[in-house]
């Protein structure tokens, strides 16, 4: 999923333009590339396959004059990663420049039209059509040239477009992909999201879908597909830009993993309640006697979200007694399953720009189903779009594979849990022993980062190991597949989440001493059930990772390595559990020299199908 920024100032647009990119660069880092406009006829365009690092590279020898330009970070979609893929790309006539974020569904059949005309492509992307378009449709005016050019797109799109023969003006659209305009004093600003712009200014539009807007140094307009001007409201943003830097870490991604104390804090902040020894939440703007009355929970998201809401089934049944089910929202999106009105769908999202799970939420509102949303970045699509919601609170999330935003999904769903339960059968008492355990969390974290050294020299003993199995057993089963994900995702290895029991099912035949298991065999419930299946595997002189609760001297005996975890209540081990799994990923990415904030073939945020 790429990244775009526009700029119209006084400034040179240049380094604002790739300043942009440099926080844009987890959404796509196929190539990078930037056009600046100085004046009829002048456009200096820039562009480089791989890392933005590239492209800055040439601009030394090449610098691009100019106060107004528009820029891009690829994650390609069409056509590999060269040169001549990145963006922008140029129209015939080279009066336009279009970047894209996105992917057009019918820019086949648009461009065989193109080139019977006798258009000459010059890329593989699904990009140079749009331009080719809007180049068609310009006579001068560049809003009018892409209004009349939309209509003819499929797809989804966030766009920004310039002219040397418009030279004053840069021109967005959205529909499908995020898009924000950003109000500076004198310069104005486009993003695919409000991160971009943190250090320029943080006060931000969202487009909605079907807009389009003109930004110029001294104006901002926003207009429906009509051209009629529409009138849109202004954001702060919450972060800051040390928020974004990485805190003296090596990685964002292990910045992250070592603010979860702190994030964990700031998601119960101002939302626990002694006095009524339940949870609150100011933007789930939903009746309690809706909530009452809500005969099943459907929870949909994608990737490490879906994790959460895997234990987010655990949780809402266990305290809430609400039948839950979790869906892949791109299954969901599409599977039509039967619903009746009282069942509650809630979407979770770190980016709330993920298009499958943004497309759940409008097929469930379509519906009529009452669709709340668990979101990190505020003002997103997922957020806006949904009844009603909970914001995570969690901060920038910068590394691709997610971390921070996974703990305080898991913390949030509990909290809900609770809310929930107390407007049914939970008890005080029980309410207010889970706020005291809830609250226990940060400092309980703060020690189970202190295995961080364990888990290096664990992952120095496996880091040349090809195949790796997490097993855990109920609320640890989601977290064994959250960390398979997270060692394939930065160290590409191969590494499979599975129900410890399910094993002898199958799995055990991949057990050899090449292959090891890291086992979630935490003191609790089912600790006795897990230990036997522990032994199976030591049966087969597989390797054993063992994940357990500190001083556990039998895990210690039977595992060839133990990362040790504070003693938790059962439905809050997935908090402290992930940790472990976290560091022994990082760990092993690092040591293989992988680039663990951004990890190859991957995006922090899948905004297409
Ligand atoms: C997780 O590390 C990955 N980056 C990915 O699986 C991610 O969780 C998924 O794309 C969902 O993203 P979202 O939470 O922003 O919707």
């Amino acid at each position: 999923m790429c990244g775009i920024v526009g700029y119209a100032g006084r400034r040179e647009a240049e380094p604002i333009l790739v300043g942009g990119l440099r926080r844009l660069e987890y959404r796509g880092y196929d190539s990078a590339g930037l056009v600046t406009v100085t004046g009829p006829g002048a456009a200096h365009l820039r562009k480089r396959s791989g890392r933005l690092a590239a492209l800055v590279e040439h601009l030394r020898d090449r610098p691009a004059p100019g106060c107004l330009g528009i820029s891009h970070t690829r994650w390609a979609t069409h056509g590999p990663a060269t040169d001549a893929n990145a963006h922008p790309h140029l129209s015939a006539c080279g009066r336009v420049a279009v970047v894209h974020n996105g992917v057009i569904e019918n820019y086949d059949a648009l461009k065989r039209h193109l080139i019977a005309d006798g258009v000459a492509f010059h890329s593989d992307t699904d990009t140079e059509v749009i331009a080719h378009l809007v180049g068609r449709n310009f006579d001068g005016d560049l809003l009018e040239a892409v209004r009349r050019t939309l209509p003819l797109l499929k797809g989804t799109y966030g766009l920004a477009v310039v002219s040397p023969d418009d030279p004053d003006t840069v021109v967005g659209a959205r529909l499908g992909s995020p898009l924000v305009l950003g109000v500076g004093a004198g310069e104005h600003f486009l993003a695919s999201d409000p991160g971009a712009l943190v250090g320029y200014t943080q006060d931000v539009v969202y487009l909605q879908d079907h807009q389009v807007c003109r930004i110029t140094a001294d104006d901002w307009d926003i207009f429906d597909r009509e051209l009629s001007k529409v009138t849109a409201s202004v954001h702060q943003i919450e972060w800051a830009e040390e928020d974004t830097d990485k805190g003296g870490f090596e990685h964002h991604m292990l910045k992250e993993i070592h603010e979860q104390p702190e994030t964990l804090e700031s998601a119960m902040r101002g939302r626990l309640s002694d006095a009524e020894a339940s949870a609150h939440f100011g933007g789930l703007n939903v009746d309690p006697q809706q909530l009452r009355r809500a005969k099943r929970i459907i929870l949909t998201a994608c990737g490490t979200s879906y994790h959460a809401a895997q234990v987010g089934e655990y949780l809402i049944e266990e305290f809430a007694q609400i039948p839950v089910e979790v869906e892949y929202a791109s299954e969901f999106r599409y599977r039509n399953p039967p619903i009746d009105h009282d069942t509650v769908v809630i979407a979770i999202s770190q980016s709330g720009e993920t298009a499958d799970t943004l497309a759940a939420v409008r097929e469930s509102k379509r519906k009529g189903h009452l669709t709340l949303a668990v979101c990190n970045v505020v003002g997103s699509s997922i957020a806006r779009e949904s009844d009603g919601g909970i914001y995570l609170h969690a901060g920038p999330e910068i590394g691709v594979a997610s971390t921070k935003a996974f703990t305080s999904q898991v913390l949030t769903l509990a909290m809900l849990a609770l809310h929930l339960g107390r407007l049914r059968h939970l008890s005080a008492l029980q309410g207010a022993r889970m706020i005291a355990e809830m609250r226990a969390l940060p400092d309980l974290i703060r020690r189970t980062l202190a295995c961080d050294a364990d888990a290096r020299r664990v992952a120095e003993k496996y880091a040349g190991c090809t195949s790796f199995l997490y097993l855990g057993r109920q609320y640890l089963y989601p977290v064994a597949l959250e960390g398979a994900l997270k060692l394939k995702e930065i160290s590409y290895a191969h590494a499979e989440g599975y129900p410890a029991a399910e094993m002898k099912h199958g799995p055990i035949a991949l057990i050899d001493p090449n292959t090891p298991s890291v086992f979630l065999a935490l003191k609790g419930a089912i600790h006795e059930k897990a230990m036997s299946n522990l032994e199976e595997v030591k049966a087969r002189r597989g390797p054993v990772i063992a994940v357990a609760t500190a001083g556990d001297e039998v895990v210690a005996a039977k595992a060839d390595d133990v990362l040790f975890v504070p003693d938790v209540p059962d439905y809050l081990q997935p908090l402290v559990a992930v940790v472990p799994l976290q560091l022994l990923a990082y760990h092993v990415a690092r040591i293989r020299g992988c680039d663990v904030d951004k990890p190859r073939n991957l995006a922090k945020s899948v905004t297409v199908e």
